[in-house]
């Protein structure tokens, strides 16, 4: 049976990540599991709090009339109104339920907004480097991504995204906690991009796609995109922040700032529809409703980081530790970072080559590893380093 061409395409280029992830099972079977440390995926090890697993069994056991039923696409509206008054106290914005639509986690959040607003070939800007799935959402709907470079620290860099704004650009892609950089950007950053967007002369929307928003380390927080940038439209999940990421929960929020908000909530019903969703999953909806102050320890993440960045640093690696989201994006010590992955995997170590993400010369780690692995791999970075300086002893 023929596959579309672009599918066909897209598969050529599939994700870095999923072909470690798969790499790894590979190696886990020929070589044992003890011996493969698999920092590819960013799949939570942190079980879900206790208080969200209690409300799971209080919803199945009071099994509400109605509840396994279809309902409006946006999601049950006392649960997009909890949603709504939480969002007004983090953000000081007038959020309420009309604003809020449940969706299939985060990635089923961006894929509505793009559907709701992209007419094919639109241009979405998007920062390196980039969480990959950016391109194959952005082609879902015939937008065209552009890469925009961020500068040497991963910030915004808010002079190169103007210069790369044309007369298609319909929406700029945010991404912070940062997954792969872990950057968590500064509120001077969203002040000059909501300054430059005013002046850009063009409604340019900004989808703030913020799953890891409550990782941040170092007893900092993550400024509040929207009380920033006006023309923000939210998409975040509690995938990561409860570890949940298969039951596809999320929710994609309208800032009340926006323009012509009445039209884009009706197209952001129809999309979620239309796509196939219908709507989010409805017992996590209930669940959500009695959990929307849950999270997992952050500590627990910001233990491995510190192990994990002072084990790398001691071995000679250059090493910028993450501010949030949970993953290391390290410098390579040679500058083929595909070349690197492989003596990394010649040690039992799986990472994935920052070319995955569009930078190459850096490697992402994902901290979603269990401690004692880390600890466990320590032996393997090393070895890799010292072969890539061409110290045999290594
Ligand atoms: C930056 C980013 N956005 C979106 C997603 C998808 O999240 P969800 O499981 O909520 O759909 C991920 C998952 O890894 C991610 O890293």
């Amino acid at each position: 049976m023929p596959v579309a061409k672009t599918i066909a395409r897209q598969l050529e280029n599939a994700s870095w990540i999923r072909r470690m992830f798969e790499e790894g099972v590979r190696m886990k079977r020929e070589r044992g599991a003890d011996a493969v440390f698999d920092f590819s995926l960013g799949n939570p090890d942190v079980e879900p709090p206790p208080a969200v697993l209690d409300a799971l069994r209080r919803v199945v056991a009071g099994n509400r009339p109605g509840s396994h039923g279809y309902m409006p696409n946006p999601g049950y509206p006392a649960v997009r109104e909890a949603v709504a008054n939480k969002l007004q106290r983090e953000t000081g914005l007038s959020f309420t339920a009309e604003d809020i639509f449940m969706t299939v986690g985060s990635a089923g959040a961006c894929n509505v907004i793009l559907k709701s607003i992209l007419d094919p070939g639109d241009e979405v800007i998007v920062l390196m480097p980039f969480f990959p799935e950016y391109q194959f959402y952005i082609a879902n709907h015939g937008g065209r991504m552009v890469p925009v470079e961020t500068d040497a620290t991963f910030l915004p860099d808010v002079e190169r995204i103007a210069a790369a704004i044309t007369p298609r650009t319909r929406a700029i892609l945010l991404n912070t906690p940062n997954n792969p950089t872990g950057r968590v950007y500064p509120e001077s950053v969203l002040r000059d991009l909501d300054a430059m967007l005013k002046r850009a002369g063009q409604p340019i929307t900004v989808i703030s796609d913020e799953p890891y928003k409550s990782f941040v380390y170092d007893g900092g927080r993550q400024p509040e995109v929207a009380s920033f940038i006006a023309n923000t439209v939210i998409c975040n999940s509690w995938s990561k922040s409860l570890g949940l990421p298969g039951e596809r929960i999320g929710y994609l929020a309208l800032s009340p700032q926006l323009e012509d908000a009445a039209l884009l909530r009706g197209a952001c019903a129809f999309c979620n529809r239309t796509l196939g969703f219908i709507n989010a999953p409805a017992i996590w909806q209930w669940v959500m409703l009695e959990s929307l102050d849950a999270t997992i320890d952050a500590a627990i993440y910001e233990h491995k980081r510190n192990v994990l960045c002072d084990a790398l640093e001691a071995i000679g690696y250059e090493v910028r530790r993450p501010e949030g989201a949970f993953y290391i994006f390290l410098k390579t010590p040679i500058p083929d970072d595909i070349a690197f992955t492989k003596l990394l995997a010649e040690q039992g170590v799986l990472a994935v080559p920052g070319t995955g993400f569009g930078r190459s010369g850096y490697i992402r780690l994902s901290l979603t590893i269990p401690l004692e692995r880390i600890e466990g791999s320590i032996g393997g970075f090393r070895r890799a380093f010292l072969s890539s300086r061409g110290d045999k002893q290594g």
